[in-house]
């Protein structure tokens, strides 16, 4: 192959410095470790919000309590469906299932990877209470036909916004949509404090409602014990506030360079036989670029299993793409519907197709120089040929 796995050096993931250090001593010196009383959660609530354009945000423990607490505050419950993305990271369907809710499961756009808004429309029924899109790995999912089919039903939409962090469609920004958005900082995120989560909410009314049932019901003013709403603890503390403030202030640049590097990255992927990188809409005109995701149709998934080990062999971070979420047994362990595998499996074939032919590359690779863009093309070319 002519390079050793160690030529590629790319930037380490997660990016940190003295920003985060002076942060950490900040809150420590601030003698209150949790946000009732600090200062660092409030002020990255507001920053956070700003930052997406959105009215309200509430931090909290990390992006599967955020997405649970969304579907709360918009009224999910047992006896309720959410509608979501087959392909997706479980926690999209485990946050509705917490609430006793059915997840629907739901197929994905072969190009986008995102929800589509013609299955969404098939599924939709009287006990729809919430529609999730996953903005998969960055790239958002159709919005005017999900607001247009939602508003229709009076369905309101929770974005899992885990991927998203920073993203745009046609020139909105994600809090901009008017819908409830969920974050994730968990360590691997285009933001983190290692484990994290965030809510941005259109309304006072439901940013209200939400902070209630993060702190047990409580407010903050609570003296005497009294909850004024059922809840549990999903507070987040002032230390990963302090760190996500500092790494709040990296994402733009991040993004920036991500953006150059992807469509380099495409353009050579899209060349070699057998890859077909993940496609944009061209109506999400800022992608953060929380994966370089790519198919390998028809390998077969022992293949492309062994492909990415050959890939993690040569250096790349690699990793294979997520499995259809009624592919695992958890997912039957609680409310599911009354349908089989099989049955959803049928409904469902871009899911099934990409839980057995996608790979993603950790974002960091993005990160990297352009020469390293034409290498990893070049170890992937290499690569397939042999696979
Ligand atoms: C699409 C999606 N939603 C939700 C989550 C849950 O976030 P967390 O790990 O912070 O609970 C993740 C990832 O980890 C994810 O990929």
């Amino acid at each position: 192959m002519g390079r050793s796995p160690q030529s590629f050096e790319f930037p380490a993931w997660p990016q940190y410095g003295d920003a985060e250090r002076m942060a950490l001593h900040r809150a420590l010196d601030q003698g209150q470790w949790w946000r009732i009383g600090g200062s660092e959660v409030d002020t990255f609530e507001e920053e956070f919000a700003d930052y997406h354009g959105a009215p309200y945000a509430l931090a909290v423990t990390n992006g599967t309590h955020a997405l649970e607490l969304a579907l709360q505050v918009l009224g999910v419950g047992p006896g309720s469906e959410v509608i979501v993305p087959a392909f997706t990271f479980i926690s999209s369907s485990q946050a509705a299932q917490r609430l006793g809710a059915v997840a629907v499961p739901v197929d994905v756009d072969a190009e986008t990877y995102c929800i589509d808004p013609a299955a969404v429309a098939a599924a939709m029924g009287p006990r729809t209470k919430a529609v999730m899109p996953v903005h998969m790995a960055g790239q958002v999912a159709d919005m005017d036909a999900l607001e247009k089919l939602t508003a229709d039903a009076g369905v309101p939409i929770l974005q899992d916004a885990a991927h998203a962090h920073g993203a745009r469609w046609q020139g909105k920004k994600v809090g901009e949509l008017g819908s409830v958005a969920a974050f994730s900082f968990q360590n691997g995120k285009l933001m983190t404090a290692g484990e994290g989560g965030a809510v941005t909410f259109p309304t006072r009314e439901l940013y209200d409602s939400a902070f209630l049932r993060h702190s047990c019901g409580r407010p903050p003013t609570d003296r005497k014990y009294f909850h004024n709403t059922s809840g549990s603890n999903f507070r987040m503390n002032e230390f990963s506030a302090s760190v996500l403030r500092a790494q709040l202030d990296r994402l733009a640049g991040q993004i920036d360079t991500r953006e150059e590097r992807w469509p380099l990255l495409a353009s050579l992927l899209a060349e070699i036989p057998g890859v077909v990188p993940q496609g944009r809409d061209e109506r999400n005109d800022r992608n953060p670029h929380y994966m370089a995701m790519f198919r390998v149709p028809g390998l077969g998934e022992e293949r492309r299993n062994a492909l990415v080990d050959t890939l993690i062999e040569q250096g790349l971070p690699a990793f294979v793409g997520f499995r259809a979420i009624y592919r695992s047994d958890g997912f039957w362990e609680s409310s599911a519907p009354d349908e089989s595998v099989e049955d959803i499996a049928r409904r469902c074939p871009n899911s099934e197709a990409l839980t057995r032919d996608s790979v993603w590359l950790h974002h960091r690779t993005l990160l990297g120089t352009e020469q390293q863009m034409h290498d990893i093309a070049a170890v992937i070319a290499e690569s397939m040929a042999k696979a």
